[in-house]
């Protein structure tokens, strides 16, 4: 059997349809049509680290073995960790626009003082 083939996040998000789990390397991209918990689940995690929700779900042992096929490599730990785009930026656009409200709030209070002192001086 040859060595296993070694991915960085970056290469795992660029593939079509790997997932990581325990930082090992699954091609599920056919298998997401064969999923009993349907393919959209997995879809949403393409090119991501699903170690936590594959263990959370309590898969069989079956599910394991089901894993062990679709195995292509492990993940280089040491590379740089890649953030997805699309889901993480929709969800903390809205939550940053709050905390941009906060430090514009802030900075017109710290001005406000500046000014309030040089006058006073
Ligand atoms: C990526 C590799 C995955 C494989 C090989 C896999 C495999 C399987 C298998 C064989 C089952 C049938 C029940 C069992 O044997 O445990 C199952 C069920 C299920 N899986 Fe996965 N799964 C994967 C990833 C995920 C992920 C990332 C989630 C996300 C939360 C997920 C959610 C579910 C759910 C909710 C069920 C239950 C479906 C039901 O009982 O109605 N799976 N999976």
């Amino acid at each position: 059997m040859s060595a296993a083939k070694i991915f960085t996040y970056k290469e795992v998000a660029e593939a079509n349809g790997h997932v990581i789990i325990n930082d090992k390397v699954y091609d599920v991209s056919e298998f997401v049509n064969e999923h009993p918990g349907g393919d959209e689940i997995i879809i949403e995690f393409f090119g991501q680290d699903c170690t936590q929700d594959f263990e959370d779900i309590g898969h069989s042992p079956d599910a394991q073995k089901t894993l062990q096929k679709l195995y292509v490599g492990d993940v280089d730990t040491t590379s740089e960790k890649i953030v997805k785009e699309n889901d993480a930026s929709t969800q903390s656009s809205s939550e940053q626009q709050p905390d941009f409200k906060k430090l514009v709030a802030l900075l017109i209070i710290v001005a406000a003082f500046l000014l309030y002192k040089n006058y006073s001086a």
